[in-house]
């Protein structure tokens, strides 16, 4: 019998992100540096039979959902066949990502069994759009949101508020999903990584987050699982949902069941944790790789996000010190 992945909490872990790689098609400020990135040189990324091996290990070890991230995982040639042999396994599997090169993945998603997509998107606004991601492919993206709905997919919006750049349009994303159940939106709270200028004074709070929303709209909770990034709720009479994931304020820790693997093979325990391990290189020498990721899930410390984290203990979550964002993919 293969024994779950648990930490010294008694945190069991379930959830397997796997970064397809650290190039994207847009340049979201939030999520890399300003200055030009030096991207993994193509010979570190996992390939597509290591991913499958590493991903069918981890879900023999308990994973039961994988979620594909970035950078911008479509932006990867083979991800159509790295999603036909992760959809065989028997672990849900979804992708976050910016759609901009989802109408052509439409059917390989079908086809892997994906029902639901996590879409970046900050602004419903073209020129705003163009500033957020330094890219002019608003009417590219909001094509394929509707694409995606059209084809039956349940879309979750991610959108990241900053101060200054787009809190005003928390209640129009809110209002898109009046009245379309597959439409969700999560608001979320504006991380700390590497070169992406985060300051606390930029975050717009769960708190100040929810106060405005209910300035217009009457709303409900929404139950949830311990393990959930975003709390619910749903607008009186309305069909889809709307989220507000507290990354700062609010960190969901206690419940984490988060796993990662970054594209060049490393095994993260936490999205703030540096001290990684190295999965690819044992695995292309053939050894066993299983000790490796018990032995790194049992190091895990209760929490290195959050507002605790971040303001009272620098000294342990130095954020510079981690990747960039677009290199660990949320
Ligand atoms: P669902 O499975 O739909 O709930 O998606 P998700 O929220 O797990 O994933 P997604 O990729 O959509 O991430 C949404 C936001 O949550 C992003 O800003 C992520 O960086 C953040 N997030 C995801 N997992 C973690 C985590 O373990 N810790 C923290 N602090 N933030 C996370
Ligand atoms: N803070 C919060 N969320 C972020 N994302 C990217 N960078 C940040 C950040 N600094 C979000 C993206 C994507 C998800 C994987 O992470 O919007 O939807
Ligand atoms: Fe899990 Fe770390 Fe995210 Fe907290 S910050 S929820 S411990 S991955």
């Amino acid at each position: 019998m293969t024994l779950p992945i648990l930490d010294t909490f008694g945190r069991k872990h379930t959830y397997l992100r796997i970064s397809l790689t650290d190039k994207c098609n847009l340049r979201c400020t939030y999520c890399m540096p300003q200055e030009e990135m030096q991207f993994m040189p193509s010979k570190w990324l996992m390939q597509a039979d290591e991913i499958e091996v590493l991903a069918g290990i981890l879900v023999e070890m308990g994973v039961e959902k994988i979620r594909l991230t970035g950078g911008e995982p479509l932006v990867r040639k083979d991800v159509g066949q790295i999603m036909e042999s992760l959809g065989k396994l028997p672990a849900s599997l979804t992708l976050t990502t910016n759609a901009i090169y989802a109408e052509q993945y439409i059917p390989a998603l079908k086809n892997a069994g994906v029902t639901s997509l996590n879409v970046s998107l900050d602004t419903l606004k073209r020129e705003r759009f163009q500033q957020v991601t330094k890219r002019d492919l608003f009417s590219k993206t909001m094509h394929n949101i509707d694409l995606l709905l059209e084809a039956g997919f349940v879309v979750k919006l991610n959108m990241v508020v900053m101060k200054g750049v787009n809190e005003d349009e928390v209640n129009d994303f809110v209002r898109l999903t009046a009245a379309q159940p597959n439409l969700h939106v999560r608001f979320i709270e504006f991380m700390p990584f590497k070169g992406n200028q985060w300051d606390m004074s930029k975050i717009v709070s769960y708190a100040d987050l929810l106060s405005g929303i209910g300035q217009e709209y009457a709303f409900e909770a929404l139950p949830g699982e311990a393990h959930d990034t975003a709390r619910r709720f749903r607008v009186e009479g309305g069909a889809g949902t709307f989220g507000i994931i507290g990354t700062v304020t609010q960190p969901f820790c206690a419940g984490c069941n988060r796993i990662r693997l970054t594209a060049d093979g490393k095994l993260k325990n936490c999205l703030f944790d540096t001290s990684e391990a190295d999965l690819l290189t044992p695995l292309r020498r053939g050894e066993d790789v299983r000790s490796l990721i018990y032995n790194h899930f049992r190091k895990k410390h209760f929490a290195h996000g959050g507002h605790i984290g971040f303001q009272e203990k620098q000294a342990r979550t130095d954020y510079e010190q981690n990747r960039e964002m677009i290199a660990i993919g949320g």
